[in-house]
């Protein structure tokens, strides 16, 4: 089981004294270990239970995809005429944004801030649907419940703390789970695809009327009628869906999107050596007592090779410091509060959801500029600073107020702090306790990180745009 082998791998570090861990509680030591060598391999960086990902081979993007592509990129179809989903979404920044600033603009004249980051576009192919409570499963008769009644009925379920030694606990949780944007409103990328191009703050496409004319005088116009016979310009809304489900086939189809080419890929089969600092991340990441972000952003393959993609699609409340760069700030009565608003609208009345946000994949995070979904940071250290003190030293994560006071929690009204996760390592610390992670190991969990870019071994892997 590979949960097992994870647990023996931190267990060994332990015992070999590679990296001064103390577990909290003592951990079964699985066969392996006890295989002459097995220690030997940890230290050289090899992977001791290599295992074989299932990656799909690529193949010609069909000719739906490749229509999607000429989509992607095309800037017609924004009012500035300046703006395609690749402005944003960047092929040379893992289809997240090229540059630091905490939202991208868009609009008419590309003058409107956005009110989030931008995420990236990689490894949502198999994003699940959004819901709440146990996962309904694909052929169940029943009638569907209202997601504001489920939520009500999770309420008073248990929540289960989160470890990464016991991932399976995570599966069980009851909390929501699923979707596309920071608050899982859209389900499928084409309902998402509609969001940007109509936006008023990004492509600001004006009106499916508007969109369908800007198709019709399009460079690739006539590949809509070879695909979909000569009437389509007729039916403005079908053309203008199709238009979108392209765009889908094409992040679907295209490997630049999920090319599982990452050291840690490669480190999971057996064919790279991590390094130390690499290694000692690699165990702080899944240690329960020092960083436990896989309890989160899963780290494991599926039983049947599925790579990891470095989350589980669940929302948290992570009490994110105030960012006073979004324009949208200068509003003090203005709170971004995710799963209850003001974004979707289905969830607000359940109190218990505000200021929660998906958790992102981790996967190429490293290149990122941007960080959580106000983009309050702008690199991986500051990341990893807000993990370790946000609850032992809050001084260090959150502004101080005119009367000098630390301002805890200040992108959330008060009513909704006891959201904020303090049950899952590594929040489950008092202020004032030791932060969990030293420099040396922090810079360590950093180098770790570091593996999850793609391109491993291809200096030029990213795709030109
Ligand atoms: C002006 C910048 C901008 C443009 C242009 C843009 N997007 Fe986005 N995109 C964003 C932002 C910001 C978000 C996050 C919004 C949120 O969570 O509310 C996002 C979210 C997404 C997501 C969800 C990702 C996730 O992790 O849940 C997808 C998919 C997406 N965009 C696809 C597209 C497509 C396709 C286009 C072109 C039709 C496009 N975007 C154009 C800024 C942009
Ligand atoms: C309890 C679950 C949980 C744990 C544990 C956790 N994370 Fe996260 N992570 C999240 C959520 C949720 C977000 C998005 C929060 C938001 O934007 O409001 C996130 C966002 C991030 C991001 C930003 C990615 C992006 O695209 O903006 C990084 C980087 C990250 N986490 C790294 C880590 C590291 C490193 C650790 C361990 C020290 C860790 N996480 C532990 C849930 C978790």
């Amino acid at each position: 089981m590979r949960v097992f082998a994870l647990v023996s791998l931190v267990t060994v570090f332990a015992i070999c004294g590679a990296a001064a861990l103390i577990l909290r509680s003592p951990i079964p030591i699985s066969g392996w270990i006890a295989s002459p060598g097995a220690s030997f391999e940890l230290a050289m960086g090899e992977n001791p239970e290599p295992v074989k990902l299932t990656i799909p081979a690529p193949k010609p993007l069909s000719a739906m995809a490749l229509l999607g592509k000429q989509i992607f990129y095309d800037t017609s179809l924004s009012s500035s005429g300046k703006v395609a989903c690749a402005t944003c979404h960047n092929p040379n920044n893992s289809y997240g944004p090229s540059g630091d600033l905490p939202v991208v603009y868009g609009g008419p004249h590309v003058t409107s801030p956005g009110v989030r980051a931008v995420p990236s576009l990689m490894y949502l192919q198999n994003q699940p649907n959004f819901y709440i409570g146990v996962d309904p499963g694909g052929d169940n008769d029943a009638p569907p419940v209202a997601l504001p009644q489920l939520a009500a009925a999770a309420r008073t379920a248990a929540r289960i703390t989160k470890t990464a030694q016991d991932t399976a606990q995570s599966a069980a949780n009851v909390v929501p789970k699923g979707g596309l944007f920071w608050d899982g409103r859209a389900n499928t990328l084409q309902i998402q695809s509609m969001g940007p191009l109509l936006s008023p703050f990004e492509m600001d496409g004006g009106s499916v009327a508007r969109v369908a004319a800007k198709l019709q005088a399009a460079p690739y116009a006539a590949t809509f009628t070879q695909m979909f016979g000569p009437d389509i310009f007729a039916q403005q809304g079908l053309l203008v869906d199709e238009a979108m489900f392209a765009v889908v086939r094409y992040q679907i189809e295209d490997p630049s999107f999920h090319p599982y080419s990452s050291k840690y890929d490669a480190w999971l089969q057996g064919h790279a050596k991590l390094t130390r600092a690499e290694m000692r991340g690699y165990v702080i990441f899944n240690d329960p007592a020092k960083g436990d972000c896989g309890a989160c952003h899963l780290d494991q393959p599926a039983a049947d090779g599925t790579p990891p993609i470095f989350t589980d699609h669940e929302f948290e409340a992570l009490g994110l410091p105030r960012n006073d760069k979004l324009t949208i700030n200068d509003n003090p009565a203005y709170y971004d509060l995710g799963l209850c608003g003001p974004y979707r609208t289905d969830l607000s009345s359940q109190g218990q959801l505000c200021g929660m946000f998906l958790t992102p994949t981790l996967r190429n995070a490293a290149e990122r500029r941007v960080f959580f979904h106000n983009g309050v940071y702008h690199n991986l250290q500051e990341v990893v600073d807000f993990y370790d003190f946000s609850v032992a030293q809050p001084q260090k994560v959150y502004p101080r107020g005119a009367d000098g006071r630390v301002m805890l929690f200040n992108d959330l009204p008060k009513k909704y702090w006891g959201n904020i996760d303090r049950t899952d390592p590594p929040f489950d610390r008092q202020i004032g306790d030791k932060p969990v992670l030293n420099d040396g190991e922090e810079e360590d969990l950093i180098a770790f990180l570091k593996t999850l870019d793609d391109g491993y071994g291809t200096p030029d892997a990213k795709p030109a745009s």
